[in-house]
């Protein structure tokens, strides 16, 4: 596990960007995991930056997005397939067809989430997932006691994430009691997790996450098992990182070797 600290949003945005572009410059057609949310939005603008100013190519990725709420058609407004569309799709010169959220209006849920699998390892696998972190820990829409081994299936949502979420929402009443989730299990297999972290009031689950035991309560915490996971946060969020002076050190270290 890698923890980078940075001392703004902007500038942890600007390291997980690099990251993705470096490896985008690598591998044209890369295969990016893909997560909603306030936390990701700074770095889908960087990356709509890098596209406009340096010419950052998207038209041979694929993307795969982590969640969608169930019942939700892909137009409204607080769906995660508009979120994307909206904040990152439409600004960047990906394919449409090669853009993929689960259907939250699937009539076959255990069939959809089944080939919503099939289709990311006829992909070759997720080679980046973007992640973010619910202030329970949760990764995707994993509730604490999800299956560490899990795989894409429909979820039922906590009431903390529904009251968490419900500023996207006209009301909590609106938002949805369900989802459709990548596993903890499908994330895992991901050749590279990028955790972006942002706010104090991210801070406790952050350290839970890294330096506490594995478990299921903190869904986040299964990271510690991934060979190439780096948490990206900004001070607030590492607030209560025992390790801060280790993490900084090996990140200079990094530095230098690039
Ligand atoms: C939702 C998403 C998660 C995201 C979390 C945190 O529950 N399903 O993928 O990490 O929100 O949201 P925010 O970044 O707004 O704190």
């Amino acid at each position: 596990m890698t923890v980078i600290v940075q001392p703004t949003i902007a500038e942890a945005a600007r390291v997980a960007a690099q990251k993705i572009a470096q490896a985008m410059r690598k591998k044209p057609n890369l295969v990016l995991g893909l997560a909603t949310g306030s936390t990701p939005l700074r770095l889908y603008e960087e990356l709509i930056r890098l596209h406009k100013e340096t010419g950052l190519d998207f038209s041979r990725v694929t993307t795969f997005n982590l969640d969608e709420y169930l019942g939700l058609p892909p137009d409204h407004p607080a769906s995660y397939r508009r979120f994307m569309q909206d904040n990152f799709f439409s600004k960047i010169n990906l394919n449409p067809n090669h853009t993929f959220v689960p259907d939250g209006l699937t009539q076959d849920i255990t069939r959809h989430c089944r080939e919503y699998e099939a289709l990311i390892k006829s992909c070759g696998g997720i080679d980046i997932q973007v992640l973010g972190i619910g202030s329970d820990g949760h990764i995707g829409f994993n509730e604490p006691t999800s299956s560490l081994a899990s795989r894409t299936r429909d979820k039922a949502l906590a009431e903390q994430t529904r009251r968490d979420n419900a500023r996207f929402f006209a009301s909590l009443d609106e938002v949805p009691h369900g989802c459709i989730t990548m596993g903890i299990g499908t994330i895992l297999e991901s050749r590279k997790c990028l955790l972006l972290a942002f706010g104090q009031n991210k801070a406790r689950v952050v350290a839970e996450a890294v330096e506490g035991p594995v478990t299921s309560m903190i869904p986040a915490s299964a990271l510690q098992f991934h060979a190439d996971a780096s948490f990206i946060v900004d001070e607030p969020a590492a607030a209560n990182l025992k390790l801060r002076a280790y993490y900084d050190q090996a990140f200079a270290n990094e530095l230098l070797g690039s």
